[in-house]
């Protein structure tokens, strides 16, 4: 058995309000502990959307009935939410603000960069902002925070570019950091590398945001792996009709795979116990503001071998990219804040157990 601390992921979508058919805080928060992840930060692209005091009160009440492990709830940038220094009851309440610079799933954007401007100058400095902002958006997301002598986090980075770039901005001293999720070290474009995703029906499995990129940008990102701050999911569950549709919206779910993917990764030398643990506790523990935990732990079988399954997983979405895939290394039991909320496939902690980072 190994013991790690109880892991944290910046970045998941839990569909409270308004899409509790693919995913609720009750069941996300399931799937986290089941990952041995026992922070989630919420993103806001829901229904409504979470951008003021009242869209937040919806979500936090719903995440203080259901939770079952800690979490945070981002609110997302509007063209008209961003006088922020008027309203720090709601910002100091957010895990942090999420600017979706890019298109996406959901109506959250910020198209013209006149309205990127007030966020990155009114937003707190000692709380995060997050940009979805691919590629050449995203270098434009790295000149505002060099501009307002901000940090700001750029989500689920794919591209020999994006990486190359942060390096450079990093070494320059701008107040840069950035997460890789699993889907982008793991599977590349090329439909022969991840023929499981196929699903058969269209293809639809395989669109998520940013896409999945080439070899040579998936070597860059493990080639470049101490530029990479944070491991996160970009859990993005809509369900496996939903995804097999004509109309299939883009997004992974990850909770519950991205744990075994890494150390699968420890176990073939392609990474260290120590990049986990510094990229999914220590890292985002520092950029996000996160609270100490005390009393949590997760213990982890590390020779346990297993097929990932989406029939065994507590997601309401039904699937996973990464089916019948091989791991090694399965979580046995989490304990969080002196009680055991997860053993042997069984979620303990009941529902309202997880508490607001913010609280
Ligand atoms: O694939 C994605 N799905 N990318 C995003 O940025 C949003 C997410 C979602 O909410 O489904
Ligand atoms: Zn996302």
């Amino acid at each position: 058995m190994i013991k790690l601390p109880g892991l944290i992921d910046p970045h998941v979508h839990l569909r409270e309000p308004g899409a509790t058919h693919k995913e609720d805080y009750d069941s996300g928060t399931s799937a986290a502990l089941a990952g041995g992840i026992t922070i989630v930060l919420a993103m806001p692209n829901t229904k409504p959307p979470i951008f003021d005091a009242e869209t937040l009160d919806l979500a936090l009440n719903a995440a203080q009935q259901k939770a079952h492990c800690d979490y945070g709830q981002f609110v997302g940038a509007g063209p008209d939410n961003a006088d922020w220094q008027n309203n720090t009851s709601t910002s100091s309440r957010s895990a942090g603000l999420k600017m979706y610079l890019d298109s996406t799933f959901g109506e959250l954007r910020l198209d013209d960069m006149t309205l990127w401007q007030p966020h990155f100058q009114n937003w707190p400095k000692n709380f995060p902002i997050v940009a979805h902002s691919e590629s050449r958006t995203m270098a434009a997301a790295i000149l505002f925070a060099a501009i307002y002598d901000r940090p700001v986090h750029i989500a689920h980075i794919s591209l020999k570019e994006e990486v190359l770039l942060i390096k450079a901005a990093k070494e320059r001293g701008i107040k840069v950091t950035c997460e890789v999720c699993p889907h982008h070290l793991f599977m590349t474009n090329d439909p022969l590398s991840s023929p499981k995703i196929g699903g058969g029906l269209g293809g639809g499995r395989k669109e998520v945001r940013p896409r999945l990129a080439t070899q040579s940008d998936v070597d860059a990102l493990w080639e470049n792996m101490d530029v990479i701050d944070c491991f996160a999911t970009d859990h993005a569950p809509h369900t496996v009709e939903e995804k097999d549709s004509d109309n299939p919206p883009p997004g992974f779910p990850g909770l519950e795979t991205i744990l075994p993917l890494l150390l699968t990764a420890v176990d073939l030398r392609r990474l260290t116990l120590d990049d986990v643990i510094q990229k999914m506790y220590t890292n985002p523990k520092k950029i996000f503001n996160l609270p100490d935990q005390p009393e949590t732990w997760v213990e982890v079988d590390e020779n346990a071998t297993y097929e990932i399954k989406a029939s065994e997983q507590f997601t309401r979405c039904g699937w996973t990219p990464f089916e019948g895939w091989k791991v090694k290394g399965k979580v046995r039991k989490v304990v969080l804040r002196g009680q055991v909320a997860y053993e042997n496939g069984k979620i303990l902690a009941p529902a309202g157990y997880g508490r607001n980072i913010r609280a």
